[in-house]
């Protein structure tokens, strides 16, 4: 079976009514990183970091799976699928994809500020976090999310997942955030890279690149015919 690795970013979700970050209208328009997505900003006021969370969890439990990620697990009665994913929201997981790596972290779980291995999972019945609330051993809990600034301890193993492609795909992300894009680097040389987004995203450098400018879900079929047929 061949290998397909998938890294996706925020546009994988936006048909499922998620915002992406850095189109006009996006999250970061909305809200300054600086104030809810770093270590300075939940030092200072991590009750809004909470809450900016807490607005996306609960949002999260509202929405579904979209086409482009239904298909990503139907190709699994095909090939090896392995996705790599910046979201941290769990539609990947929703649509039934079994192998899915999360490099920023996952909005469904939290864990403790004085040992990082305490590790818990909300649900719709307790969505939000509180100050206040806290572990087992008595620290407050914060977002399972990898902030700017911090380190990213998926990467190396998403290095290895990357050099296992036969076809490397990447769906919905402007490849802005490092070490996150630089992942395309690790694609073997002579593996096809097809990338889906609507837009012109900018790949320096990088070879073999087939873009289809097309949402997730239309992109998504498009791919699919492609990697059945060819
Ligand atoms: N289908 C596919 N792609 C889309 C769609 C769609 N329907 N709508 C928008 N896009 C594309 C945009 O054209 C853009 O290239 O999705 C991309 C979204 O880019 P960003 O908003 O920058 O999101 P992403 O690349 O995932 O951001 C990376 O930055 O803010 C941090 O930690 C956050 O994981 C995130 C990281």
């Amino acid at each position: 079976m061949k290998n397909l690795v998938v890294l996706t970013g925020a546009g994988m979700s936006a048909e499922s009514g998620i915002s992406t970050f850095r189109d006009s209208g996006g999250l970061w328009e909305q809200y300054r990183i600086e104030d809810v997505a770093t270590p300075e900003a939940w030092r200072k006021n991590p009750e809004l970091v909470l809450d900016f969370y807490n607005q996306r969890r609960r949002q999260l439990f509202e929405v579904v799976p979209n086409r482009g990620h239904e298909i990503l697990h139907e190709l699994e009665a095909f090939m090896t699928v392995k996705i790599i994913t910046q979201n941290i929201d769990n539609l990947h997981e929703v649509a039934g994809s079994s192998s899915v790596l999360h490099l920023h972290g996952e909005l469904l779980k939290v864990r403790s500020t004085g040992d990082d291995r305490l590790i818990y999972e909300l649900s719709a019945e307790k969505p939000d976090i509180h100050l206040g609330d806290l572990c087992e051993k008595g620290f407050q809990l914060r977002p399972h999310i990898v902030w700017f600034g911090e380190a990213v301890p998926m990467i190396s193993e998403a290095v290895d997942i990357v050099r296992t492609a036969d076809v490397f795909l990447i769906i919905g992300t402007s490849l802005n955030v490092y070490p996150a894009a630089g992942l395309v680097e690790y694609v073997n040389s002579g593996v096809p890279i097809y990338l889906i987004d609507p837009k012109d995203v900018s790949y320096p450098g990088y070879r073999n690149i087939h873009p289809i400018k097309k949402g997730a879900s239309e992109g998504m079929e498009e791919f699919k015919r492609i990697i059945l047929n060819g």
